[in-house]
């Protein structure tokens, strides 16, 4: 059956991707974006597009919309530390007003791009929804907040909405792919150094207790991430809030992504150790049992090596056309 989708941030990475699946899928796509972190070239073809902001939801949200995917917000960690109000009011602001317009407008399902960043430092691994919640940036509890306000939501007037906990989302699906800036992410930034726009990565910390002394963090491919939000939609049932991790349960330390890279692109990939960032937890990893159980959800590109090569040939696509358009 078709349905009609309002994706919120959709000129971003994973909504540009989401997006593109739910069109593959025969669905009507609206992307609302206002293009502040995102690029029109990201919204795919066969979507309308509304530039505008979540915070004005009342505006552009009709009762013809059969649920919202909403991924717009602010999500750089350390950016949130010294601008804390900048991610409040975007974040919490702009999902207030949106959760408004779709009571207004009997939009009743909703599926919310959540964040591993809502644990904060973990007491256990691999990390379950019944893990206590302690963030440790303005970004992770602007997320958390939404996750609360959206439960608030669903308990009193009915909405059925499922947030996904998303632990690093990595990986390229065509012509969408990372280009955050500024980029933040280990495998984007790992490739500008193969690529020769970066001299080397930097390693925060290898003192850490893992195997290899670096961080370990859970990977997960976009176009799985993808998929996921598909059986998402078809899961969320009016009253409930539904809150599930999405990773492979897999973790992949920094020096094997490194190492990874080298191997997918022949590059060197020179490397530099520096001090701990504070904050960094030194394992990351989802139990995503619950996505398996309630979504029927498997990930089924969790090799390191796909998900690096998919980002290879995405970076040297952009970087082209960065190219052609200096040129
Ligand atoms: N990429 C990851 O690894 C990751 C991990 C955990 C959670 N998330 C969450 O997933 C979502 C998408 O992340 P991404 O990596 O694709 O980020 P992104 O920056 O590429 O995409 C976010 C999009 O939202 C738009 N936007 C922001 N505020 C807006 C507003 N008020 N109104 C309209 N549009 C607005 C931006 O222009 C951008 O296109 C975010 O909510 C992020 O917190 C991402």
């Amino acid at each position: 059956m078709s349905d009609s989708y309002v994706v919120t941030g959709g000129a971003g990475y994973a909504g540009g991707v989401v997006a593109a699946h739910l069109l593959e899928a025969g669905h009507r796509v609206t992307v609302v974006d206002d293009l502040s972190t995102g690029f029109r070239e990201a919204v795919p073809a066969g979507a309308e597009f509304i530039e505008g902001r979540v915070q004005d939801a009342a505006k552009w949200l009709d009762p013809s919309c059969d649920a919202v995917l909403h991924f717009a917000a602010f999500s750089q960690v350390g950016e949130s530390v010294a601008k804390p109000e900048k991610y409040w009011e975007n974040n919490v602001g702009g999902t207030m007003a949106l959760l408004a317009a779709m009571r207004s407008a009997g939009v009743r399902r909703l599926v919310f791009s959540s964040t591993a960043a809502t644990y904060g430092e973990p007491v256990g691994t691999p990390i379950t929804e019944a893990d206590p919640t302690a963030p440790t940036s303005p970004y992770g509890a602007s997320k958390l907040a939404v996750d609360h306000m959206i439960a608030g939501e669903c308990a009193a007037h009915g909405l059925g909405a499922v947030s996904l906990r998303y632990f690093n989302v990595a990986g390229a699906y065509g012509s969408c792919g990372e280009r955050h800036d500024p980029e933040s992410h280990l495998i984007p930034l790992v490739l500008q150094v193969a690529l020769g726009r970066r001299e080397a990565i930097s390693v925060f910390g290898d003192d850490y207790p893992t195997p290899d002394g670096t961080c370990v963090r859970d990977y997960i491919h976009v176009a799985d991430l993808a998929e996921a939000h598909l059986l998402a939609l078809d899961a969320a049932a009016p009253g409930e809030h539904l809150v599930c991790n999405l990773g492979n349960g897999n973790g992949f330390s920094v020096r094997e992504v490194i190492e990874t890279v080298r191997e997918v692109t022949g590059h060197p990939v020179p490397e530099v150790v520096a001090a701990r960032r504070a904050g960094d937890p030194a394992v990351l990893v989802a139990s995503a049992a619950t996505a398996h159980e309630r979504l029927g959800w498997r990930p089924s590109r969790a090799d390191l090596a796909g998900i690096v090569s998919d980002a290879w040939k995405f970076a040297q696509q952009f970087a082209q056309q960065r190219e052609e358009g200096r040129s």
